[in-house]
């Protein structure tokens, strides 16, 4: 398998801090709860919530769990470990390491829809449009990237470099 480097770890920490100051601007003086999914958005959610200025700031994180084709998402999909925080009146900004087709999140929005969250948005790392197979357009996303398979900073194959500090294209 060869490896090569897409996303310094330069690059991503210049990016999330952008994208905290975005946040930090948009969701001024709004109660505002972070839910990272698990495990992919581990480390991105760990830099994020340090680039966000928000006073009152809270997190929490979800999994999902797919079944149906090994390594896409296109199967049944059922929330592994759901939200702890009451979302009552809160602004939910959910956060992903890769939106690709965007069956996940499109389930997970619609199943956020159904709490009582003041609003539900979307925060991704990664942007890989041109594999979307349902409508949906993340609010916030770091990098577009049109194809390939990404591993590092929390994106794994087969459970393996999520531990990498910068992001990589894997030649399988
Ligand atoms: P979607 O439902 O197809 O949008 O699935 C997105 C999920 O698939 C992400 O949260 C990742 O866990 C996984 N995924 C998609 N592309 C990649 C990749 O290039 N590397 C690692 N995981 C990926
Ligand atoms: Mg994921």
């Amino acid at each position: 398998m060869v490896r090569k480097t897409i996303l310094s770890k330069a690059q991503l920490q210049r990016r999330v801090v952008e994208l905290g100051a975005e946040i930090s601007h948009d969701y001024a003086a709004k109660p505002l709860v972070l839910i990272g999914v698990l495990n992919g958005a581990f480390i991105f959610m760990a830099d994020l919530v340090r680039a966000i200025s928000l006073p009152g700031l809270q997190v929490d994180f979800i999994r999902v769990a797919s079944y149906g084709k090994s390594s896409e998402s296109s199967g049944t999909i059922t929330l592994s470990k759901d939200v702890e925080l009451d979302l009552a009146g809160k602004h939910v900004l959910l956060v992903e390491d890769i939106v690709d087709t965007g069956r996940t999140l499109a389930w997970l929005v619609e199943a956020f829809n159904r709490k009582d969250a003041a609003s539900v948005r979307i925060c991704t790392l990664i942007n890989k449009a041109e594999r979307r197979e349902v409508d949906l357009q993340p609010d916030y996303a770091g990098f577009d990237i049109a194809e390939g398979f990404l591993v590092g900073y929390g994106l794994d194959y087969a459970e393996d470099f999520r531990y990498l500090p910068e992001v990589a294209h894997l030649e399988l």
